[in-house]
């Protein structure tokens, strides 16, 4: 969810109102993934990274997603919505997590389709959790080495119950994946689009999903082999 400090710059407006108003773009494309009948969301709201920015803007991050969290639970329960999160979520503030978890425990048995917040998250330190936890496993016999696969990661990864990455899009016109999801999008189809994120509609969102469609997923494989 790239570019809402452009978008408020370019209006002469401070960075935070680019962030309260990409939480618009969040919520019309929610509403727009249940109705379309996708299973999975994620979204990239803040990185290892993003802890680096001045603290005004951290403090005003944390607290768009509390209120967007306290607004938006009624919301997530009528669409039958269940809400997930990923990342280092220990190092969110206190506020953050407790709201999260509340959000996450009443919305857990929500079956039409799951949104998964990405927080704190990057993928390396996604990465060598995995690896500090497969050692330790090693170490202590719990699992063997030679018996380590793909399914193993997968397991440890903190997507875990989480199918893997059918489309990435990203907006504001930057192209490159910024330490989100890497192990999962081995095989995604990826999506740029020089739109802002406050300024990504309903409509940007079926043009990305209509030009995924007309892709051919290949996975490897020959065209032939494909049809
Ligand atoms: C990137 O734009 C955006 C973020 C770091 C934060 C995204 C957060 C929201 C959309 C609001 C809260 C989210 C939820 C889930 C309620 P940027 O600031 O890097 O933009 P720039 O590259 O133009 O400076």
């Amino acid at each position: 969810m790239d570019g809402n400090g452009r978008w408020a710059k370019q209006k002469g407006f401070i960075r935070a109102i680019g962030h309260e108003n990409g939480t618009k773009s969040v919520r019309e494309t929610v509403e727009a993934c249940a109705e379309l009948g996708i299973k999975n969301l994620t979204l990239y709201a803040f990185s290892t990274e993003n802890w680096k920015r001045p603290k005004l803007e951290v403090d005003t991050l944390m607290r768009l997603l509390v209120s967007s969290l306290k607004k938006e639970i009624n919301t997530l329960q009528k669409n039958n919505i269940s809400l997930k999160a990923i990342g280092k979520l220990s190092n969110l503030p206190k506020k953050v997590h407790k709201e999260l978890k509340e959000v996450i425990e009443s919305t857990k048995n929500n079956s039409r389709m799951t949104l998964t917040l990405a927080l704190s998250y990057g993928s390396r330190d996604e990465l060598l959790n995995v690896v500090k936890e497969i050692s330790y496993k090693v170490k202590n016999n719990i699992i063997s080495a030679e018996n380590i696969d793909e399914s193993i990661i997968n397991e440890h990864l903190y997507t875990q119950n989480l199918p893997d990455v059918d489309l990435l899009i990203r907006t504001s016109g930057e192209q490159r994946i910024s330490n989100f999801l890497l192990w999962q999008i081995a095989y995604a189809e990826l999506y740029f689009t020089k739109v802002l994120w406050p300024d990504f509609t309903q409509q940007h969102l079926c043009d990305a999903i209509i030009e995924y469609q007309n892709r051919e997923r290949r996975f490897g494989k020959t065209s032939e082999q494909i049809s």
